[in-house]
């Protein structure tokens, strides 16, 4: 093992302390310079029916026609495969969050714009991801929906189906849902135009140096 290649980090939450991190022959730098953007993720999060996966996709879509190097995360997919033996109740949500902001962490050293779509309800959860990223690096849009109008849309009929009390732990019926206190971008779905939404994120990344177009 030689010490280039090689250092220690800190095991504190690690099972095994013999297990050493492997420094990458390609840098983080390396990898932003030849996308030609900034990597971040961007943070979506609000009640379901909000509308986080459409907007999330209808960025995904605008910043991957601008040539931006771009994935997206979304609850009700990643819970059919990596998290999949997660339920809702407080303790599985904490672990969904925890789980998708390591992949977020590992998307943005590839040097991506990764967009995430997860109720992840709880303000410590969202500060915890925040944390392991660089400044700058997480950016919180809060899908901001009155809970009447996603009740309304209720695509997935779960919002009956929480209300008749075949789904228990339901977000905003009888699970909490702690408002963003202070999000990078606050869109309000329910005012304007999914298009107006996603331009509000991607206008959000130019104006701060993201992306240069
Ligand atoms: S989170 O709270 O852990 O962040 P996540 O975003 O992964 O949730 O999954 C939310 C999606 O799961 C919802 O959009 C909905 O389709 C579905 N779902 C099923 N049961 C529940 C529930 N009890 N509460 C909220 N969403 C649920």
């Amino acid at each position: 093992m030689t010490q280039e290649k090689y250092k220690v980090v800190d095991v504190a939450n690690e099972k095994s302390s013999d297990v050493v991190w492997h420094l990458a022959s390609v840098s983080h730098a390396q990898r932003e310079a030849a996308n030609g953007h900034a990597p971040a993720v961007l943070w979506f999060t609000g009640l379901s029916g909000s509308g986080k996966s459409t907007v999330a996709n209808a960025v995904d879509k605008m910043l991957h026609d601008l040539g931006c190097k771009t994935y997206v995360l979304d609850g009700d997919n990643v819970r059919h495969g990596l998290n999949g033996d997660l339920g809702f109740s407080d303790t599985d949500r904490v672990e969904n969050i925890r789980r998708i902001g390591e992949v977020s962490k590992l998307f943005v050293d590839a040097g991506l714009l990764v967009s995430t779509a997860f109720i992840s309800p709880f303000v410590e959860d969202r500060a915890s991801v925040r944390a392991q990223l660089r400044d700058n690096q997480f950016i919180e849009v809060y899908i901001d929906t009155p809970i009447e109008v996603c009740e309304q849309r209720d695509p997935k009929g779960l919002y009956k189906k929480a209300r008749n009390g075949e789904i228990k732990n339901f977000t905003g019926i009888d699970s909490a849902y702690e408002l963003p206190t202070s999000p990078e971008v606050h869109v309000k779905t329910a005012e304007q135009s999914i298009e107006a939404c996603a331009l509000q994120v991607v206008d959000y990344l130019k104006e701060n140096g993201y992306i240069d177009v």
